[in-house]
């Protein structure tokens, strides 16, 4: 089982590329976990799929479930009730972060439960926000790939940086890092290479800036007709070198 983890800025690619690779293994290797675990949740749009149920549903819910032992039964039946079916993966949003009052309890079984349910699964891929809140709050756990997003840029690239610091400090101890340069523009490639290795980045990947997957996400379509594409290309190969 592949656990594997997006990070990055907002508006990077995260979960388009996080979509790409769900995508692909759910044809290579079926059947593919997918959280998304941000607020915001988009992934499923970007997947054509339309969530039936939020995690934050279930943690809402369990206040007015009975005593200790019930609750931990009642949120995994739960989660299991928000899971959306699509064809090689199954999607489970978080939804929005819990409100007022103590959730320890929740989030624990959450964690319980999340890992549980991946067991079911060849290949484990979480979408987060920009940041690194469910990875540091250990909701989820044990990462084996953690991949970082960044645009081509100085700033992006010390975000970037500063998530592979982070990651180190929190020690997820991920198997392995890579940083997938996004919207790469053609002829740009060699002066990016330089950027990317000066801030001591070693395995990386560089994808380029696609007119398809910005037409798409203007019309709010989910991702299609990419066959055959360089993006999808590379894509497809890191999945075989790190995740399959
Ligand atoms: N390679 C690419 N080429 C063109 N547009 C892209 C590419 N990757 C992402 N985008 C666009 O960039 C925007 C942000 O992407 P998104 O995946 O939502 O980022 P994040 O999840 O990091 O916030 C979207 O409009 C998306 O369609
Ligand atoms: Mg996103």
């Amino acid at each position: 089982m592949t656990r594997v983890a997006m990070a990055g800025k907002g508006g990077v690619g995260k979960t388009t590329l996080a979509a790409l690779i769900i995508e692909y293994i759910s044809v290579s290797d079926p059947p593919v976990l997918a959280i998304d675990a941000d607020a915001n949740a988009n992934l499923g749009e970007k997947l054509g799929v339309e969530p039936r149920s939020y995690m934050s549903v279930a943690l809402d819910d369990i206040k007015d479930a009975p005593p200790s032992v019930a609750k931990h039964d009642f949120l995994k039946s739960r989660v299991y009730r928000a899971l959306t079916e699509g064809k090689g993966f199954d999607l489970l949003v978080m939804g929005r972060p819990p409100g007022k009052g103590c959730y320890c309890f929740a989030h624990s079984v959450m964690k319980d439960t999340i890992g549980t349910l991946a067991k079911g699964y060849p290949h484990m891929i979480v979408d987060n926000e920009a940041g690194m809140e469910h990875l540091s709050r250990g909701t989820i756990e044990g990462i084996d790939v953690l991949i970082v997003v960044s645009d081509p840029t100085v700033p992006g690239l010390k975000a970037a940086t500063r998530i592979r610091e982070l990651s180190e400090e929190l020690e997820i101890s991920a198997r392995r890092t890579v940083l997938m340069v996004n919207s790469c523009l053609e002829g740009e490639e060699e002066k990016i290479r330089t950027m990317v290795e000066e801030r001591g980045f070693r395995d990386y990947v560089l994808l380029p800036y696609d007119e398809t997957i910005k037409r798409l996400n203007a019309e709010g379509l989910p991702l299609q007709g990419l066959e055959g594409s360089k993006i999808l290309n590379v894509v497809g190969r890191m999945c075989e070198r790190l995740i399959l």
